[in-house]
């Protein structure tokens, strides 16, 4: 650089770097450092054994946590990439938070999780780990415990400093969303039609609120008839929520009724018994195309779950931030300082433009 030998040259070099980096930061994915297995081996070797211990010791004290970190990791990755934004509490750029967005808020959960993980990580190899790794590790072993195939999961993700509640609203699909808007939203994540249907097979776990579903059960206080669920199942679904129910109504009920903890492909079966639960999980039922896949993976349990475990890899992929973009969060809540960011930057691992962590 010309400015080299003046007074201010490591300013301007810096600056210059700066610049660059972030010029970096906006290139389409394909130009960006890549992902990588292993991507801790060097710098913290213990780094997944610590996350999936985290997760095994709350999946001991509570099965159905499996479901909530499965769910964290989507609803991170469609909103802003896969960066840890669903986890902050507070955006610096002001506003609420995807974490105060609707589609989040009561429901999402496993924050407790992320955080215990992130702390024995911290432990042994300090700002070495972002939160967003952890995420994905964390669902990685939640679909293991909960009875599915194990995958290897490329890492290398940096954290972002943005989140921003209008922005989950925009781009998370809705218990209400029709055959064409689900493809649409997961079309903008690169995600096809058929893995728009593997996926959606996470619902063989979990549990709902009443208020995702009430508009299948109730037209105002009057039931409904012919909405594509069961009569029977519509009926118990009654009993337990009232046609008031509302977002800070508590109550909760399984997804998929019959095996509510295990990752099976029962999803699939259980919708064309219209025992589908969203208005969204029945239109895999009554669209054709879709419909075929549901057939396939009704009728294949192993290829579901290998189909299953490639289309979360591949949805891990969204919208990364890698190499020296974003940030390694100290805390998984709160984006870092901006001193110790800057200082971070140079603390971090070195990892050059093609995602190698230098030694
Ligand atoms: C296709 C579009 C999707 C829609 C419209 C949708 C909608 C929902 C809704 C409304 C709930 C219940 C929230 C509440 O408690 O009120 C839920 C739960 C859940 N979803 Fe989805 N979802 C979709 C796709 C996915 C995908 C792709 C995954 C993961 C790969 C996923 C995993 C889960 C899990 C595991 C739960 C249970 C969460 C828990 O028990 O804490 N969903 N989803
Ligand atoms: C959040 O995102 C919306 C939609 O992209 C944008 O209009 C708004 O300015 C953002 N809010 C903040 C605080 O950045
Ligand atoms: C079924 O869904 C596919 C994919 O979204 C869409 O292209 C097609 O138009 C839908 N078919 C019907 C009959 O709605
Ligand atoms: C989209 O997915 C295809 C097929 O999996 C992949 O080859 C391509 O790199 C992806 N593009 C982006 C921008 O992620
Ligand atoms: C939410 O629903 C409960 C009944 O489950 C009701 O008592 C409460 O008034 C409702 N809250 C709002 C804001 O509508
Ligand atoms: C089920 O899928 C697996 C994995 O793709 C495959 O090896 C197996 O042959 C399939 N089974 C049947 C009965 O088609
Ligand atoms: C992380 O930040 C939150 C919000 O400021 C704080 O309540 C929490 O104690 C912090 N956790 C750690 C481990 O420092």
């Amino acid at each position: 650089m010309a400015t080299q030998d003046k007074p201010t040259a490591g300013g301007v070099v810096a600056l210059a770097a700066a610049v660059a980096a972030c010029a970096l930061c906006l290139l389409p994915a394909p130009a960006r450092a890549q992902l990588r297995v292993g991507f801790y081996d060097a710098t913290c070797p213990n780094a997944e054994a610590l996350v999936r211990q985290a997760v095994a010791a709350a999946f001991a004290r509570d099965a159905s946590i499996a479901a909530g970190l499965i769910r964290l990791h989507f609803h991170d990755c469609f909103v802003r990439g896969c960066d840890a934004s669903v986890l902050l509490t507070v955006n610096p750029g002001g506003g609420k938070t995807e974490r105060e967005a609707a589609p989040n808020n009561p429901s999402l959960r496993g924050f407790d999780v992320i955080d215990a993980a992130k702390a024995t990580v911290e432990q042994s190899c300090p700002r070495i780990v972002s939160c967003a790794d952890i995420v994905a590790f964390a669902a990685r072993d939640s679909i293991n415990l909960a009875g599915s195939v194990s995958y290897q999961v490329p890492a290398g993700r940096r954290d972002g400093r943005v989140s921003n509640e209008s922005e989950a609203n925009l781009n998370l699909p809705l218990p209400s969303s029709t055959a064409k808007v689900l493809t649409d939203k997961f079309a903008a994540k690169n995600l096809t039609v058929e893995e728009m249907v593997i996926l959606s097979g996470a619902h063989t776990v979990g549990r709902s609120f009443c208020s995702s579903f009430l508009d299948r059960i109730y037209n105002g206080s009057t039931p409904i008839v012919g909405s594509g669920l069961s009569a029977g199942y519509a009926t118990l679904l009654r009993a337990l929520c009232p046609p008031n129910a509302n977002q800070s109504t508590l109550t909760t009920t399984a997804i998929d009724p019959s095996t509510p903890a295990v990752l099976d492909n029962n999803y699939y079966k259980l919708l064309p018994l219209n025992l589908g639960l969203f208005f969204s999980d029945n239109q895999l039922r009554v669209n054709a195309t879709l419909n075929a896949f549901v057939n396939n993976f009704a009728a294949n349990e192993t290829l579901w779950k290998e189909r299953f475990a490639a289309a979360m890899v591949k949805m891990g992929h969204t919208e990364v931030q890698t190499g020296r973009c974003g940030e390694v969060r100290l805390n998984c809540s709160v984006v870092n300082p901006t001193s110790s960011s800057a200082e971070l930057g140079s603390s971090a691992p070195a990892v050059d433009d093609e995602g190698v962590a230098a030694s």
